[in-house]
């Protein structure tokens, strides 16, 4: 048996799967982020300790863990988790879709290196700008720094004692050499940091260590548990979908909104704002277009309408034609293509008749050409998509999947029963760390449905989409 941990913004996820890859149990614990300024986002990384230990329980209470072989981890992106030399935290977690540290990342982005080895522009949400910016705000703390881990290696940390990262995740920090898959140390230098206070680095199928025997006992998981590397979310996502060759993307509409293609080789392309990553398998890598806000932004209206964001996605009927209100979901900065971090949110052209439906509408459709956004700036790189499936929660919402069809002009598929997010590409890199087994055994989901664009509707889709463009470039004049 094998389990996948995913260390997710909104939660913690795990899956336990047999060797036929089959789903004997799942379990998820909520985690909260805090916005103490705007455009700010943290977390206590104590309450991601707290959320496995409950998963873990959890799972434990419904099958036994005796026959586990290995634990894949998932996580989100990004964060800075910062230890002193006794492996104290320092602070909190400074997480993905912070953007304080947009000075600080522009600064090291006309640093030409930065682009040149890592493939992409430094944007404030990556983890090196945070530590510029924790090293010029509080410069106490960022003397004290002994050791850097994004938030899924702080957890591995705890799990196995040791201090390991993987490429797919190393390479969203800004100082990986993504082409080398190694830690770049004049870029690490250029922030006043040494390769001293980084974590090794395995590929995403490698063993990073095995799980400590104190919380072996504690979960009755056999001694020797062996803990593999796993992926960044979104490349653990991949390996759960088997996007795992050239021509196969998602799109996920969880907290972020991702368009990810893999790639057989290391194609960057900074300029578009498109993320060039290492893959969590080896030799392997990937292009994304990322959004700060997906199903965040519906979740935020739902909040303020004060109903289930279900219900409102619920309530939509067949898909239409863009509505006349616009929405722009940039409400704590964009990525993909705009690399913003001062832009806000907005609802454009209400009206008397606008209702709460018509908003709703309204935060699908921004949400929609923001996707499209990232389509354009993709395709502009030279990736070509050929199959598309859906992840994430908002796919859950057939009309959000549809206007998404329909604004790409591609079909997307839907795979069966469940979420094949992050926890099962962690559970199957799990699997490959203790059998040995490749990228063979990351095989596409059985498909449940096929959402075809609404030909109808491509031109409407288009003509809202160009609206919403020329609303950004409005917009931004008056911020
Ligand atoms: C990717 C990114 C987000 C987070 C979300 O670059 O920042 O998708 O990984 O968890």
């Amino acid at each position: 048996m094998f389990i996948g941990l995913d260390l997710g913004t909104s939660g913690l996820k795990a899956i336990l799967i047999d060797v036929n890859q089959s789903i004997l149990a799942e379990a998820s614990a909520p985690l909260e982020a805090v916005r103490p300024q705007s455009g700010w986002s943290e977390q206590a990384p104590a309450t991601w300790l707290d959320a496995t230990d409950a998963v873990m329980r959890e799972l434990g209470a419904q099958v036994s863990l005796a026959e586990v072989k290995a634990i894949g981890l998932s996580g989100q992106m990004h964060g800075a988790t910062l230890l002193d030399d006794a492996d104290e935290l320092l602070r909190p977690c400074i997480l993905w879709n912070d953007t304080r540290s947009a000075v600080e990342a522009a600064a090291l982005d006309a640093d030409p290196r930065f682009r040149a080895l890592t493939g992409n522009i430094v944007f404030p949400g990556f983890t090196a700008p945070k530590l510029a910016w924790v090293a010029k705000h509080e410069p106490a703390t960022f003397a004290k720094v002994a050791r850097v881990l994004l938030p899924k290696d702080y957890l591995r940390l705890w799990l196995t004692g040791e201090a390991v990262a993987e490429m797919s995740d190393a390479a969203g920090t800004s100082w990986l050499d993504v082409a080398k898959r190694d830690w770049s140390d004049d870029l690490l230098e250029a922030t006043n940091l040494s390769r001293a206070q980084m974590p090794r680095l395995v590929e995403g199928s490698e063993v990073s260590g095995q799980v400590r025997d104190a919380l072996a006992t504690r979960w009755g998981l056999p001694r020797g548990v062996v803990v593999a590397g796993g992926g960044g979310d979104n490349a653990a996502s991949a390996v759960g979908v088997g996007v795992v060759k050239a021509g196969d993307a998602f799109v996920s509409l969880g907290t972020s909104g991702v368009l990810f293609a893999a790639s057989d080789a290391y194609n960057p392309d900074a300029a578009s704002a498109v993320h060039t990553f290492c893959h969590a398998l080896p030799d392997t890598w990937h292009q994304m277009g990322v959004i700060l806000a997906a199903a965040d932004a519906l979740n935020w209206f739902a909040r303020i309408a004060d109903k289930p964001a279900a219900t409102l996605t619920g309530s939509l009927g067949a898909l239409q034609a863009p509505g006349k209100p616009l929405f722009l979901p940039y409400l704590g900065g964009e990525r993909t293509p705009h690399n913003d971090a001062s832009i806000r949110g907005a609802f454009l052209h209400l009206d008397h008749a606008t209702d709460t439906k018509a908003m709703a509408r309204a935060v699908l459709e921004g949400v929609t050409h923001a996707i499209r956004d990232c389509h354009d700036a993709l395709t502009s790189t030279g990736t070509s998509i050929n199959r598309l499936i859906a992840v994430g929660g908002g796919s859950r919402s057939d009309y959000w999947v549809q206007a998404i069809a329909t604004s790409l002009d591609l079909p997307i598929e839907l795979p069966v029963a469940g979420d094949f997010g992050g926890a099962f590409g962690a559970a199957r890199l799990g699997l490959m760390a203790a059998t040995g087994a490749g990228a063979e055994i990351a095989t596409a989901p059985k498909i449940a449905r096929t959402i075809d664009p609404d030909t109808k509707l491509t031109a409407a889709f288009a003509e809202a989409h160009a609206r919403y463009r020329a609303s950004y470039t409005a917009l931004k004049g008056l911020s």
